[in-house]
């Protein structure tokens, strides 16, 4: 029923066994604007005051004769949308339900129905009804035989207040409407913005992996250059030893000569001058001097080589979307390695590792990433300070500790050092103080997601200008260790099989 209908609901059913009453309130309720008129004036000579010209009010009023037929009458009404507002129940209602009994049964159907029950006996108490019913808020109770105006008084205040009842639901429900679509809208701007921190998560790990991909370019220049010194050197030793061989080779066949000669008879004297000669050639003294060098240093340059290519492979190896337990100590070695060339023109690298360090749940790669970045930062810090091939040079300081449950990491430079103000700020997305084009600012931004947010460890910074800086990076170890003795003891059930 919409706001106009239910303004103007004036639908009463009076329910009663007894044809005269129907009547009876036909007469009281059905006025005409004479009747109405009749009325006001008895009303002002029994009650006093100014009349009020009031037109008929025109109720509605159905009838029923017992209970049953009341319940089919206001179903149909509730179904058909036009819901009776009240009615007048009769008590007693041979040989149907009686009063009570049918109040019950309409509030099933409509619990909105306010109700008056008329009696001429005291069948039951108030609380009796009350008791039975469960209900007194829908419900009076007038006297028979009835006075007029009482009727009358019931039939607008109730319906009145049956208006009132379905406006103000009317009001909730309209109510409930805005706030459910302020809520369907407030929770589309939830899902947007979560759509929105997705994506941007989804362009941080792609800017960490381009970061990655571009230090790893940046880097490929400084490798080849570390590869390509001992490769030189272990050229050059070949090539001596090739040339050597040559020399020895001559001389050993005149040796075999010579041997040969000596198990005939006496050698001729113009052989011993020849392998004399051969000798000289050689110059055997150097050369056996000179081999074993150039053998060690051939394996000590190829050694190297495999060194670089063996952290190449282990900085760049893609990890996986899992931590998994992870010697540290062997990842910072990797990462000096393979930045070498960054920083062995302007520091030195001392490194302090603790062997006792457990392993340490860790995104290998994230991890090397964010060492890389702070030795590179180190090794740019130290240039401000010593300057561009001066030949002077600073330190480079890693050091690791196990810190109570947690793995410490310092990474130390006598670089430049920051003011407060720079000190502040170097964990900010996009903050350089480079020059344009030179530095993006992600290093440190990126450093401190992996650290914070993927392994839930914490990054400080400690610096003083012409001092230098130290970065403090701290991982929780503990889940290593649990999940380092998961896996052994899976290994352990393993073999028993
Ligand atoms: N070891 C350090 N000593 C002195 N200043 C530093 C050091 N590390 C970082 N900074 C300061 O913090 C700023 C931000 O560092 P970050 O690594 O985030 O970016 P960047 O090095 O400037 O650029 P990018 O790393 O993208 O090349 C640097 O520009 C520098 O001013
Ligand atoms: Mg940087």
């Amino acid at each position: 029923m919409n706001a106009l209908s239910i303004d103007k609901n004036k639908r009463i059913l009076v329910i009663d066994d007894n044809q005269a009453v129907h009547e009876d309130f036909q007469k009281i309720l059905g006025l005409n604007e004479i009747d109405a008129a009749s009325l006001d004036k008895a009303e002002e000579a029994l009650f006093g005051g100014v009349p009020t010209t009031r037109k008929a009010e025109g109720f509605d009023i159905d009838s029923a004769y017992q209970g049953q037929e009341a319940l089919k009458l206001v179903r149909e009404a509730v179904q058909a949308g036009c819901p009776y507002a009240m009615a007048f129940v009769d008590i007693r209602m041979p040989p149907g339900w009686d009063g009570l009994e049918t109040i019950l049964r309409l509030w099933q159907d409509d619990p909105d129905l306010q109700v008056v029950i008329c009696t001429a006996y005291s069948d039951y108490t108030w609380q009796e009804i009350i008791g039975k019913l469960g209900i007194a808020d829908r419900l009076l109770i007038l006297k028979k035989p009835f006075d007029n105006i009482e009727v009358r008084q019931l039939a607008y205040a109730l319906t009145q207040k049956w208006k009132v009842i379905r406006q103000t639901r009317q009001k909730i429900d309209d109510l409930h409407e805005v706030v459910q679509e302020r809520t369907d809208e407030l929770q589309q701007q939830k899902r947007h913005l979560e759509d929105t921190v997705e994506q941007l998560n989804q362009v941080h790990t792609q800017l960490l992996q381009a970061q990655k991909l571009e230090s790893i370019g940046q880097l490929a220049a400084g490798i080849a250059h570390e590869i390509n010194t001992p490769t030189q050197f272990v050229g050059d030793n070949i090539r001596f030893l090739h040339d050597a061989f040559s020399d020895l080779r001559t001389l050993l066949a005149k040796y075999e000569q010579l041997l040969e000669a000596s198990r005939e008879n006496q050698p001729p004297p113009e052989l011993v001058a020849e392998a004399d000669a051969a000798v000289e050639e050689a110059d055997v003294e150097y050369l056996t001097e000179e081999i074993p060098k150039a053998i060690d240093q051939s394996l000590e340059g190829v050694e190297r080589v495999a060194k670089i290519v063996r952290s190449m492979k282990e900085f760049s190896h893609p990890g996986g979307e899992d931590k998994q337990a992870a010697d540290l100590n062997k990842a910072i070695e990797t990462t000096v390695t393979v930045a070498r060339n960054e920083w062995k023109y302007v520091a030195e690298m001392v490194t302090d590792y603790d062997p006792s360090l457990p392993l340490v749940p860790c995104l290998i790669g994230d991890f090397n990433q964010v060492v890389l970045n702070m030795i590179i930062n180190a090794a740019y810090a130290i240039k401000d300070v010593v300057g561009h091939n001066t030949g002077k040079k600073g330190t480079i300081t890693v050091v690791t500790r196990q810190d109570g449950d947690w793995a410490r990491i310092c990474i130390s430079d006598t670089g430049s050092g920051m003011p407060a103000e720079i000190r502040s700020r170097v964990f900010d997305p996009f903050f350089t103080t480079k020059d344009v084009g030179k530095g993006t600012g992600q290093g440190l931004a990126i450093a401190h997601t992996v650290i914070v947010n993927k392994h839930g460890g914490c990054i400080d910074v400690e610096s003083e200008v012409g001092k230098g800086t130290t970065f403090i990076i701290r991982l929780p170890i503990e889940s290593a260790l649990d999940e380092q003795a998961g896996v052994e003891c899976r290994e352990e059930a393993h073999s028993l099989r």
